[in-house]
């Protein structure tokens, strides 16, 4: 933690004197004696100060235009002014700087002590905040969504193109493990919105009442075992976003509530009488058809329609298979680096494993099954006898592997048969036909063109050469 304190004084005996206390007490402390030397301290990356303890006036300026010029660039440290000649006025405009105090000499020393220990003290918590935003920034760029298929793309570009307009709701809806969540801090902590907190609240977590307090908040007393008063998620989440996931499984009143509130950026804790304006962007999260829950009547359409400004859908694993060639290898890399482990080969086997199998957990089942196998592993080699091996009971790995692809035309056609039917009116082409066999078939193989071709008695080059063809990625 960075304890330096700059004490800009030019009255020598005391800069020396409070350079001399502050060191006692074991705080790195730095004395400017005009505002020159305190320009060369504070824009001196090493040396960044917490707390600037400045006089008002100073032989070549003024110590509040110091604090007006830095302000900008300088934005997590406090200044503390302790002045002898201080007016009204020039403590106004010290608060209105964003000044932590404003003293007058002279000063008793506990009291200039508590007000440093509160400073430094705020200080610190704005280094972490501003430390916790750039490290989870850097953590979920947009790049952070793996996978090089055309629709992973196509959805880390949506994410990019979302992080840069000011929305005021969006939905995220894909299976269980498809990267709702990692969409969400994305979508956060590349927005204009990412210095302000990220707030996340499960709504399939709690029940109904809880689920109430904890995101409205109340005052105390406000129900029995009220005792203090709490602010709530929507709240706490003022100017940043607030993550509500599995919002399908919101019970209806609440679902009034949380409309209201985005209407009227104003919100009441319970028990309270006066509303609190708030600004916070809703990203929701759900693995349901919300359409559906809408015509069913458990789910509100007026709030699906607030809430769907932007509707962006995580596609399965299964529809994008071929990212395990971006997935497997980092997910790898990532457990080796956790287990202390140097897993660097993947055989043609255990590709085939993974490329056939239907990932019903998606990315989050993926990764499941590469640490296990990570962390069994015993050699460079990824040990194939943790991937899942549906349909698979020993045999020769091409057998393994014919087998696992019949249950694949098994479970996706109910036989080892493509079900197609081309209309003999003339409305359709060779060319289509041929388009939609080869569709079918890669849809059949998760995208595994290798497969698609020994099923249709070609070569992989013509497969994807009519993939690009007729635009079937
Ligand atoms: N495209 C991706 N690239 C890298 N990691 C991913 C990707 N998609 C998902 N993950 C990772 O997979 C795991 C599961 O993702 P996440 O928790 O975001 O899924 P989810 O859609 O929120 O699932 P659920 O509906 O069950 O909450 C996380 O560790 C996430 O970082
Ligand atoms: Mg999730």
């Amino acid at each position: 933690m960075n304890d330096t304190i700059l004490i800009i004084e030019d009255e020598v005996l005391l800069g020396t004197e409070l350079q001399r206390y502050y060191a006692r007490l074991g705080f790195e402390a730095l004395w400017a004696a005009d505002c020159g030397q305190a320009r060369a301290i504070l824009y001196n990356p090493d040396l960044r100060p917490a707390l600037i303890l400045s006089d008002l006036s100073l032989p070549d300026g003024s110590g509040l235009d110091l604090l007006e010029e830095t302000r900008g660039s300088l934005t997590d440290c406090e200044w503390v002014f302790l002045t002898g000649y201080g007016d009204v006025p020039d403590s106004v405009r010290a608060l209105r700087l964003g000044a932590f105090d404003f003293l007058i000499k002279p000063c008793v020393q506990e009291q200039l002590d508590m007000v440093v220990r509160s400073a430094l003290r705020s200080a610190q918590a704005q280094r972490r905040i501003l430390t916790d935003s750039v490290n989870a920034g850097k953590r979920y760029a947009p790049e952070t969504f793996l996978g090089n298929s055309a629709v992973t793309r196509q959805t880390a570009e949506m994410l990019r193109q979302f992080s840069q307009v000011p929305y005021s709701a969006l939905i995220l809806t894909g299976e269980t493990g498809t990267g709702k969540g990692l969409a969400a801090r994305i979508l956060h902590y590349n927005s204009e919105r990412a210095k302000e907190p990220l707030i996340e609240l499960n709504c399939a977590a709690l029940p109904k009442d809880l689920l109430e307090s904890e995101l409205f908040g109340h005052e105390a007393g406000a129900f029995t075992g009220a005792k203090a008063r709490h602010r709530g998620l929507i709240e706490q989440a003022h100017r940043g976003t607030l993550f509500l996931d599995e919002i399908g499984e919101m019970p209806l009143d609440l679902q009034v509530k949380l409309l209201k509130v985005l209407e009227d950026r104003k919100l009441r804790r319970l028990g309270a009488e006066k509303e609190i304006n708030v600004d916070i962007r809703i990203i929701a999260a759900t693995n349901r058809n919300l359409q559906d829950e809408v015509k069913n009547g458990s789910f509100r359409s007026d709030l699906y329609y607030r809430l769907s400004v932007f509707e962006l859908r995580l596609p399965s694993l299964r529809e994008r298979i071929g990212d395990l060639d971006d997935l497997v290898p980092a997910l790898i890399a990532e457990f080796n680096l956790q287990a202390g482990k140097k897993v660097s080969q993947v055989s043609a086997r255990a590709w085939q494993l993974l490329k056939c199998y239907r990932w019903p957990g998606n990315v989050r089942e993926l990764r499941n099954v590469l640490e296990r196998s990570v962390i069994l592993s015993s050699s460079q080699q990824l040990p194939e006898q943790w991937l899942p091996n549906e349909g698979l009971n020993g045999g020769t790995a091409a057998a393994d592997f014919q087998s696992s692809v019949a249950a694949a035309l098994d479970a996706a056609s109910g036989e080892a048969r493509l079900d197609l039917q081309f209309p003999t009116d003339g409305s359709m082409g060779l060319e289509d036909m041929e388009s939609e066999i080869v569709r079918k078939m890669l849809e059949i193989c998760h995208g595994n063109v290798m497969e698609a071709a020994r099923i249709l008695k070609t070569t992989r080059e013509k497969i994807r050469y009519r993939i690009e063809k007729y635009n079937l990625r």
